[in-house]
């Protein structure tokens, strides 16, 4: 039946994601997936499960099963303040507020910031999640200038100086999908920038506990909270598939956000949320933070071997201290977008930079690497092919 139906006209500004699209191709047998930006099923703490349920079926018992407060289920918040406060978030467990992963903050952001044509500053590259989330709300995207270093004070300032910004947009540690961290004193810098034009800013920090060498480096949320909403989530340091995010804001976008998130899902699984309370207060988080970096570290350093030995000449790539991608640049004539359609074909998958471009027409001749999934002798053998491929 084909169904007369006119579509809302935000629709328009709904494309499919091509990561998602990426990621059905590379499901299938013998590909090598360098694409995807998920944790490797072998970090799971499946042996733990089983005594995590035990434990909340017998300390919640049907309060695990029942509706829950939208603002998240308080002996998980509770858990929540130590762990901020040790990344120099400062917050109550009521200013935690709990979503379903920090995708659904970015939803609800666009949902109660957004109007059509409001200028949103980004990193150029940014998160596809982000655009994905506030694209159907219409706003028009300024990309800040960048460096080796990430994201340039000056040009944010200026950024600011000549435009009315609704927000800014930041992921300054291992960032989706260049890798690269912000340094201290950058963050100092913006902070100021950010403080001096009383701008709002949104700081996402999936993946700062993945971190292979160097030292952490306190969000720009701790420098500035009353103009930051800070989010995070246990995506990448417990299991996604439970979809537990969290974010701390301001207390007029906290409330709005609450109400935003009333209208989404209500609140986040009761059940997962308890299962997550009981992870942290077991104190089996940091020991799986130490196994995923365990894990992750030699996949890493594999990958930057391989770069070195079989990338062409005209080539260079981010090397970044943690996370979970590495960032290719191409000389300039080259199309990544087409160069993947071929890569698949030889067995080897990654996502073409341009996508994490929120201007048409840029970053043609980049690319994103994803290095959690494979092992480190399949990351050489890829990227020996990637090598050989570009090479022509
Ligand atoms: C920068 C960034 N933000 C948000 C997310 C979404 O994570 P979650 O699973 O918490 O929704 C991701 C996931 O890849 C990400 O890279």
């Amino acid at each position: 039946m084909n169904l007369n139906i006119e579509l809302a006209s935000r629709t328009n500004n709904m494309g499919e994601n091509i990561i998602r699209e990426i990621l059905k191709v590379v499901s299938r047998p013998g590909m090598i997936s360098l694409a995807g930006g998920i944790p490797s099923p072998e970090s799971f703490p499946i042996e733990l499960f089983e005594n995590l349920q035990k434990s909340v079926i017998s300390k919640y018992k049907s309060e695990a099963f029942q509706y829950g407060p939208t603002e998240g289920f308080l002996p998980l918040r509770e858990e929540l303040v130590s762990i901020l406060a040790n990344e120099g978030i400062e917050a109550t467990a009521k200013q935690i507020m709990i979503t379903s992963g920090s995708q659904g903050t970015l939803d609800a952001i666009g949902k109660i910031l957004i109007n059509k044509g409001d200028i949103i500053a980004v990193e150029s590259p940014t998160y596809l999640g982000a655009l994905s989330a506030f694209n159907p709300y219409e706003p028009a995207y300024i990309g800040i200038k960048s460096d080796e270093e990430g994201l340039i004070p000056k040009d944010l300032d200026k950024v600011l100086s000549e435009n009315s910004v609704k927000f800014i947009y930041l992921i300054p540690t291992f960032q989706n999908p260049t890798g690269k961290t912000l340094s201290k004193s950058r963050r100092e810098e913006i902070a100021k920038i950010i403080i001096k034009h009383n701008a709002l800013l949104i700081e996402d920090n999936p993946y700062s506990s993945l971190r292979y060498k160097g030292e952490n480096i306190k969000p720009i949320a701790s420098l500035c909270p009353e103009n930051s909403v800070y989010i995070s989530t246990l995506s990448k340091i417990f299991a996604p598939g439970l979809r537990i995010g969290y974010y701390v804001a301001p207390e007029k976008i906290r409330y709005w956000l609450t109400l935003a998130k009333q209208g989404i899902d209500l609140h986040t699984s009761s059940y997962n949320q308890a299962l997550a309370a009981e992870y942290i207060s077991g104190g089996y988080l940091q020991a799986q933070i130490e196994k995923n970096v365990e894990l992750y570290k030699p996949k890493q350093i594999a990958m930057l071997n391989a770069l070195q030995a079989y990338m062409p000449k005209g080539f260079t790539w981010s090397k970044p201290d943690g996370g979970m991608f590495i960032w290719v640049e191409g000389p300039k004539n080259y199309n990544m977008k087409e160069l993947n359609i071929l890569a698949m074909e030889q067995g080897v998958a990654f996502v073409p930079g341009e996508v994490f471009f929120s201007q048409k027409d840029e970053g043609k001749n980049t690319l994103r690497l994803n290095f959690t999934m494979a092992s480190p002798e399949v990351i050489d053998l890829a990227i020996k092919k990637l090598g050989e491929l570009f090479d022509k």
